[in-house]
């Protein structure tokens, strides 16, 4: 057991396990144009396979409230319920639409942490905004405009802010930030889907994506955090809610102020391990590939931990039927 911490350094391989299960069961949906099915398989494989780890799990990043989900909801129980008390974020599928078209950047997730580290944030939007490593804390604000934004990160990196590459959802409701980020005269990557990569993406130089902007998912927001705890950068997240029943969701959450702007930190606290394993191929990992003859297939994934800033990428070759 690692020093002042309750999470067991064993947790960084079995969560391979747990993430390669999801790849491997959603992988057999690829392009088979049906989002809920490859779900709903990877969706069953993790939950198997966190059945297997030794601790008293509770989701509180999931597949939604216990009323809309059938398995991984928010507050379920997961693991052999002996051992630590450890709060868990995952995404079996983190690009459905990505997985039933074959398009890239697939990938199934998972977060752990000691109980209470991980916000509990509700299955609405989150505005965004993120930065990869080096740079001094604070560099970029939601509360800023994007060219204020951008022109402090251009100027920290040493370039003009028309160098400056960010990664943005293809939504008609940034059509706004778009316009923005143009007038600076910075370059766009737009994407499909899957904004956990697109924020992972700005800690890796060779995406060539030095910021994220935009709206997504909250609870991608949260599994972002955890592995830029984990791998350096910066996120800034606040909740948007559309109605009152996004609200609602919040405050059944325990979340009152409605307007807080959350850190990187006030996401993913404490000592936090984050494992992805890719589903299609993409900027971060590859898919899962099965061998020639069929009887073999590989998996790529990368596990981290904040506590020690460790990266392991591991790539598997598993015999089909065997794993
Ligand atoms: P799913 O895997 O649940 O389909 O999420 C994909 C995703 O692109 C996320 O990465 C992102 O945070 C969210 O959807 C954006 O939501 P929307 O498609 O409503 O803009």
């Amino acid at each position: 057991m690692a020093k002042g911490s309750t999470l067991d350094r064993i947790f960084v391989l079995e969560l391979v396990r747990v993430t390669e299960a999801a790849a491997v069961a959603a992988a057999a949906l690829i392009g088979r144009g049906d989002e809920k099915a490859a779900d709903a398989a990877a969706v069953e494989a993790m939950r198997k396979a966190l059945g297997q780890l030794n601790m008293n799990g509770a989701v509180v990043i999931g597949e939604g409230e216990r009323d809309e989900a059938p398995m991984l909801y928010i507050g379920e129980k997961v693991g052999s319920g002996d051992g630590a008390d450890l709060d868990i974020a995952l995404d079996p599928l983190e690009g459905t639409t990505i997985t039933a078209k074959a398009g890239p950047n697939a990938l199934a997730v998972i977060a752990l942490a000691e109980k209470g580290n991980l916000l509990n944030a509700p299955d609405v939007y989150m505005d965004k905004i993120a930065v990869g490593g080096g740079y001094a804390p604070g560099i970029v604000d939601l509360d800023r405009t994007p060219a204020e934004n951008i022109t402090a990160v251009a100027n920290a990196k040493g370039v003009s802010p028309g160098d400056i590459m960010v990664c943005i959802l293809d939504r008609p409701r940034h059509a706004d930030l778009i316009k923005a980020v143009r007038e600076v005269g910075a370059r766009i990557m737009l994407i499909g889907d899957g904004d956990v990569a697109g924020v992972i993406a700005t800690t890796d130089p060779s995406t060539g994506v030095d910021m994220y902007m935009g709206s997504g998912g909250a609870p991608e927001g949260v599994l972002a955090a955890a592995a830029l705890r984990c791998i350096g950068g910066q996120i800034q997240g606040r909740l948007l809610f559309r109605n009152d029943d996004e609200k609602g969701r919040a405050r059944r959450l325990g979340i009152t102020d409605l307007s807080r702007k959350y850190t990187t930190e006030e996401m993913a606290k404490g000592d936090v391990i984050f494992a992805a394993t890719g589903v299609t191929n993409g900027s971060l990992l590859e898919g899962v590939h099965y061998l020639p003859g069929g009887k073999k297939y590989t998996t790529s994934s990368v596990v981290m931990r904040s506590r020690t800033r460790t990266v392991r990428w591991v790539k598997g070759e598993h015999a089909v039927g065997k794993a």
